[in-house]
């Protein structure tokens, strides 16, 4: 490792620790130890950044406008939508940053989306507008600067595309090694492509999700090799970065509800984490309340959350030791298609303490309202319509209120699967579960409609459609 880059992380390490989130154990570990769970309890870990004791406190409105004032600055390190919260993140300076310009993504206002959720507005914070397509490349900037901080070789991960297309390119910027385990057959073809074209190993297991999971967590065992997926707290830490940008467009004013899809449950995680210290450090007043939806299909923590008792769980300080897995998860979402999600105790915890819910949709609500974000000129991947499926269902259970300010973030863009978009469209959509196939009606479709080739065809075509 350079010189510079060993004294930078010697100095990041003083301030920030890895602990055990399991409150019974509080195991607590230098960033330099390269572990992805507590080696003393087995529990997940999260980076305790010490914030309160570092440069970041004090004078949350000095924070607020260095931040602003990045927006004009054209150094690489001010630009990156993760790197410019650097005082939030665990990395001394100079950091060796490895960026693709992630972040910064938009936030849309979305009045059909609304309209049909039964609400007064509705915002998607669109993070299928990051380099590679997903809300991925926030979380893998701060890996793979992590990667080659510690002298990583190889970068590795499981994954049901959108990670592996992530670390994929980020690792070529890094040039380490990427390696990726795959569920065979599983993975849309555009985020296959990806880690193809970024020159990864794309390694395609006979099994699903989680049996790849399983696999990672074998291979890790090897120094040279740095796991990435999201169990890995510094992934975290750069995904949190996209709390911070939801609450500097808002002006710093929390939204009421902030949604999003549950898969592994290192989105939920991130968010959390970043809402808590932005009001631990009263940049904001309050927390969002922030929930979780799943694919009914691939809905354990949704399954848990129905059953537990919310005092119990005491602001998820007393959360389950165990979850039931999914066995054999099914949902045209890939993306999401997870039964045993690694993160779901800190995202339960983060749900839990902000007040929100963990839901679970139906295929048909999947499709039918990524439908419904696509006519907004908008459009996202199947996992992704997930959240307004979500907010549809919770503002009919009066969990979300009409006039309420909601934030659904989109996770991935609308083309890591076109073949689900266009078979919604045609109506020839069906999932296989059960041995038998479950067709889901193309309630909002769109067909291409096929017209002779004459100008008159075409203007009649236009015609029917205006009426
Ligand atoms: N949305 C998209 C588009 C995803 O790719 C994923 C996860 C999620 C939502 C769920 O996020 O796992 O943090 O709860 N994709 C992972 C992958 C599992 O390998 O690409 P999560």
């Amino acid at each position: 490792m350079p010189r510079k880059t060993a004294r930078a992380a010697g100095r990041a390490a003083k301030k920030a620790v890895q602990r055990c989130v399991d409150p019974q154990c509080g195991g607590v570990y230098g960033l330099r130890e390269r572990i992805y769970i507590c080696p003393r309890c087995g529990g997940t870990l999260e980076i305790d950044c010490a914030l309160e004791s570092s440069r970041a406190a004090g004078n949350p409105a000095a924070l607020r406008r260095r931040w602003a004032s990045r927006a004009a600055s054209h150094e690489p390190i001010d630009r990156s939508g993760v790197w410019k919260y650097r005082e939030m993140l665990p990395f001394a300076e100079p950091i060796p940053f490895v960026t693709l310009f992630e972040g910064n993504t938009p936030l849309y206002g979305a009045s059909r989306s609304a309209k049909y959720c039964g609400l007064d507005a509705l915002r998607l914070k669109h993070q299928g507008c990051n380099p590679t397509g997903s809300f991925k490349d926030t979380g893998m900037s701060a890996a793979i600067t992590q990667a080659v901080v510690l002298g990583a070789k190889t970068a590795v991960c499981a994954s049901t595309g959108n990670t592996a297309a992530a670390l994929a390119a980020y690792a070529a910027r890094a040039g380490l090694q990427a390696a990726v385990l795959l569920p065979r057959g599983q993975i849309s073809a555009g985020k296959l492509a990806q880690s193809l074209d970024y020159g990864a190993l794309v390694c395609e297991i006979d099994g699903n999700f989680d049996d790849c999971m399983r696999l990672i967590q074998e291979v890790g065992d090897d120094p040279s090799i740095y796991v990435v997926n999201s169990i890995n707290p510094f992934r975290i830490e750069g995904q949190k970065t996209i709390a911070f940008e939801i609450m500097e467009q808002c002006r710093w004013q929390a939204p009421d509800h902030v949604v999003v899809p549950g898969g592994n449950m290192g989105n939920g995680t991130a968010l959390g984490k970043g809402f808590q210290e932005l009001l631990d450090l009263r940049l904001i007043k309050r927390l969002p309340k922030l929930s979780v939806v799943q694919a009914e299909g691939a809905a354990p923590v949704a399954r848990l959350f129905a059953a537990l008792d919310r005092r119990k769980a005491a602001n998820g300080d007393n959360l389950p030791a165990t979850m039931d897995p999914v066995k054999h998860p099914h949902t045209l979402a890939t993306a999401i298609k997870i039964g045993a999600p690694v993160s779901w105790k800190k995202a339960l915890r983060a749900v839990l303490r902000s007040g929100g819910e963990v839901i679970a949709v139906s295929e048909q609500e999947i499709g039918d309202a990524k439908a419904m974000i696509g006519r907004d000129g908008i459009g996202c991947e199947p996992g992704s319509a997930t959240t307004v499926a979500g907010i549809k269902k919770l503002v009919a259970a009066k969990k979300i209120r009409r006039g309420e300010n909601v934030i659904a973030v989109l996770t991935g863009h609308m083309l890591k699967d076109a073949d689900y978009v266009a078979n919604y469209h045609r109506d020839t959509l069906a999932m296989d579960a059960d041995g038998a196939s479950h067709p889901i009606h193309g309630a909002f479709r769109n067909t291409p409609e096929r017209v002779a080739a004459n100008k008159s065809a075409i203007l009649e075509a236009m015609e029917r459609r205006r009426s």
